[in-house]
């Protein structure tokens, strides 16, 4: 049987990875966050209460799971400690069950300062919380890792370095100046570090080491990936399955043991710019927001809508090798009279099943959609397959056989109980 659990978004975020992660983590000893960093915001409601985490892996809202920061993550310290300190006010004890790597990268707050410049020409709509600097500075070999905090001088001459940089380049490049203050800096980033430091650790030996069974839980979407997502309007890491390696620092043959799956809503969402082939620019669009409602957990910004594009999960299933998709949110689309799924894009009179890499390209796409009549009833919190009305089954069963994938489970509300399988796995999940 295989052990371990990959969850990944399938589409550009917000897909509602969260609430699945948490539900689930209920059968895993531990949860991995892998990549990205505060850019995420994940939503669990459990009885009515809410929880949004950024940093922090969603499982370890149980309290027998740990919870993994690994190396692949940019970790803004100052939100970390302020995520775990909100946690534990709200009487959660995450402290001791936490596990930072000692190779994350660090987000500092000239990377923010960046993110905001660079927003000014050639607008992605980031989350400004300093994501592409900082994974610009890894791999520029500028960066500071949290094992450098271990050595205050080292720290303070990087720090020293990076500051002066991003100086000259706000004044030489931007024309513009920044309110930073390196002592400041030095000191903040010294006291957080203070408050973790116990919890820091290599987390890649530590997994390794571990014999329990493990969730990996993605952020963004296989369609934000640096690589396979709809560059350049992506985030700035492997968000799809390709992450999975690096982020950890585990080797590939580790996840042959794993199940991939991704989530995806019943219809498509996007935050920030970008092509988005099924966006509805009208009222079923605003139907869509209001009903679902589809603002940014992290930013607030609303979510632009549209109907499920086939297409873009198809080419998800194939980059992660999905073994199963977790459906949420039909419930949303309970009151519309038709529901749409785009099943090829139309392109300078051609069409085309696959998701092209061009920006050109899918700036121009046409999606070609089938249709299905709306089953006008209220599904949410059902329980069961009998339950679900007739149209809705025929809206699944297509998706079903048009990815050539099972939908594993269906979503049918926020709440933590909200959900039924469609195809039960070996393993079940503890009460
Ligand atoms: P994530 O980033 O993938 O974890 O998703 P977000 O938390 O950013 O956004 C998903 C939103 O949908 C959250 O507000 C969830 O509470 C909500 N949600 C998740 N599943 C369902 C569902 O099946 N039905 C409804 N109506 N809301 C859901
Ligand atoms: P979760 O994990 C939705 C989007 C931003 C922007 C682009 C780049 O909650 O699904 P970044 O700040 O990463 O440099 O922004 O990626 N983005 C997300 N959209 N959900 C997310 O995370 C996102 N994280 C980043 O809106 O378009
Ligand atoms: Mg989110």
């Amino acid at each position: 049987m295989k052990e371990n659990l990959v969850i990944l978004g399938a589409q550009w975020g917000d897909e509602g990875k969260g609430k699945v992660v948490d539900l689930l983590s209920a059968d895993f000893d531990a949860v991995v966050r892998y990549q990205g960093g505060s850019n995420a915001g994940h939503t669990v409601v459990v009885g009515g209460e809410k929880f949004v985490l950024h940093l922090l892996p969603t499982g370890i809202l149980h309290e027998h799971t740990l919870g993994v920061v690994a190396q692949g993550m940019v970790v803004d310290l100052e939100l970390l400690v302020r995520e775990i300190e909100e946690l534990e006010s709200r009487g959660l004890k995450v402290w001791d069950r936490i596990f930072i790597s000692d190779r994350a990268h660090l987000v500092m707050p000239y990377h923010k300062v960046l993110d905001a410049l660079f927003e000014k020409k050639g607008k992605i709509g980031t989350t400004l919380r300093g994501i592409g600097p900082s994974y610009m500075f890894k791999y520029g070999r500028k960066g500071i890792r949290l094992c450098d905090l271990e050595d205050p001088d080292r720290t303070y001459r990087l720090m020293k370095e990076n500051l002066e940089f991003v100086q000259d380049l706000c004044e030489k490049v931007y024309c513009e100046n920044h309110s930073l203050d390196l002592e400041e800096m030095f000191d903040k980033t010294r006291e957080n570090y203070g408050k973790i430091r116990e919890r820091v650790t290599d987390t890649t030996r530590w997994l390794l080491q571990f014999e329990g069974k493990v969730l990996f839980e993605g952020a963004q979407g296989t369609m934000l990936d640096i690589d396979m997502g709809t560059y350049p309007y992506v985030t700035s890491s492997n968000a799809s399955a390709l992450g999975l390696s690096n982020g950890t620092g585990l080797p590939p043959a580790y996840f042959s043991r794993a199940n991939f799956w991704a989530v995806s809503k019943a219809y498509t969402t996007r935050v920030g710019e970008g092509p988005f082939p099924t966006e509805l620019l009208e009222e079923r669009g605003e139907r869509l927001r209001e009903r679902g409602r589809e603002y940014g957990a992290t930013t607030g910004r609303p979510r632009r809508c549209g109907w499920l594009d086939l297409v873009a999960l198809k080419h998800a299933v194939e980059v992660n090798g999905l073994d199963g998709l977790v459906l949420t949110k039909l419930d949303v689309l309970d009151d519309f009279e038709e529901v749409k799924a785009c099943i090829a894009y139309e392109v300078d009179g051609r069409f085309i099943e696959h998701f092209p890499a061009g920006l050109d390209t899918l700036q121009r796409v046409k999606p070609v959609y089938r249709s299905f009549k709306g089953w006008l009833r209220d599904t949410r919190s059902a329980k069961s397959f009998s339950e679900l009305p007739q149209e809705a089954l025929e809206y699944l069963q297509f998706i079903e056989s048009y990815l050539k994938v099972r939908i594993v489970m269906l979503s049918t509300g926020p709440e933590r109980e909200e959900y039924f399988w469609l195809h039960e796995p070996a393993w079940k999940v503890r009460s």
